[in-house]
């Protein structure tokens, strides 16, 4: 197969994280005679750097004409105080709507080597395997009228929460085809006691769960869902949730993978003109500006990107497997970022991607 990927290491450890899931591509596409032909675009602070512009037009372009799109992170600590256009988080708020990628899918394992990286007792988080599908082009985000106008004590600041039934339904069926892949039950998280938003997106959940008799539906208030995560994390499999409030609980989720830096992300959506179905597949994580360039960040979340991309855009179901078993015996060993809390010392970016190599 010729694999024709674009990559936007973006900023801070996106670069060093995105350069060990491309080796691990490399390695593991080498092995499964497959050919790869990588681009290299500009996305967020590097991308004003160089453009003056954090999404520019070339980028769009290479992304459209890419099978599938790899993504470091974005975020520079200079930006801080920069107008809502003019910072490198709009750069990957424009990718994701230009490329059309409406379902967000973030997975949460707790792996049986890392239990004791989490905070949390060891019998809680045992056992934990659910999927976050987060809506990733609507809501909040991306919603009008915004912004601030005013002066003085009249200063105004607005953001819109809005969704359409056909935005929601499309993620919804995204939720119970995973589920019908796993244990059957879709879990979906709204405020709607409070927001009429939240009440549509139940209304229309609860007629699209009519076409999966097989799946079962629950519903639960986004608050106690914060509390569930953390209380029984074993309840969930596939939590179904619109874009902010994805966005919130999948970090708190990430404290039962054992850290952030573990979880990789799907973003899924399909292009109008040709059905075809496109993906951009990035680590949860952040730009972290505190640890870039020091060859510490964790990159699993990375590489399991990758073995996201080879699955679901290319249906390499082999080779996505080698490289997630190569993964879990990396873990197994011990050698691993600071960020787990190794026993030993802990091992570098570069390490923890040539051990995963090594064992595909
Ligand atoms: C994420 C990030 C982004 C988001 C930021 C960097 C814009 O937090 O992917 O979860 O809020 O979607
Ligand atoms: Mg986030």
């Amino acid at each position: 197969m010729n694999l024709n990927i674009l990559v936007l290491p973006g900023d801070g450890i996106g670069t060093e994280v995105t350069r060990e899931a491309i080796r691990v591509l490399r390695h593991v596409t080498d092995k499964y005679h497959h050919s790869v032909k990588l681009t290299e675009g500009l996305l967020g602070g590097i991308a004003i750097h160089k453009t003056g512009s954090p999404f520019p037009p070339a980028t769009v372009e290479l992304a459209v004409k890419a099978d599938a799109t790899l993504l470091g992170a974005v975020g520079l600590p200079e930006f801080d105080e920069a107008p809502p256009e003019k910072r490198p988080e709009r750069g990957l708020l424009g990718i994701r709507k230009a490329m059309g990628v409406f379902a967000n899918l973030r997975p949460v394992r707790a792996y049986k080597s890392l239990l004791d990286s989490s905070p949390l007792k060891n019998d809680l988080v045992e056992g934990t395997d659910m999927i976050i599908v987060r809506e990733l082009t609507g809501g909040i985000y991306y919603g009008t009228p915004r912004g601030i106008s005013g002066q003085g004590p009249d200063t105004r600041a607005v953001n819109t929460m809005t969704y359409t039934r056909a935005e929601i339904e499309r993620v919804t069926h995204m939720a119970f085809h995973l589920a019908r892949g796993r244990k059957k039950k879709v879990t979906s998280v709204d405020k709607s006691n409070v927001l009429e938003n939240s009440q549509l997106w139940r209304q229309v959940v609860v007629e699209v769960a009519r076409e999966y008799p097989d799946v079962t539906l629950d519903h639960i208030l986004v608050d106690n869902c914060a509390m569930q995560l953390i209380l029984n994390p074993k309840r969930f499999d596939v939590v179904l949730t619109e874009n902010m409030f994805g966005d919130i609980l999948s970090d708190e989720a990430a404290v039962l993978a054992g850290s952030i830096g573990m979880l990789p992300s799907a973003s899924i959506g399909e292009r109008k003109s040709s059905g075809v179905w496109v993906g951009l597949y990035e680590p949860v994580h952040g730009s972290a500006p505190d640890i870039a360039g020091q060859n510490k960040a964790n990159p699993l979340g990375a590489i399991m990107s990758v073995a996201a991309m080879l699955e679901y855009s290319f249906g390499l179901k082999k080779e996505a497997e080698a490289v997630g078993v190569a993964v879990e015996a990396v873990l197994a060993t011990g050698r691993v970022t600071a960020d787990l809390h190794p026993t030993g010392a802990p091992a570098t970016t570069e390490q923890v991607g040539e051990a995963v190599c090594a064992g595909i």
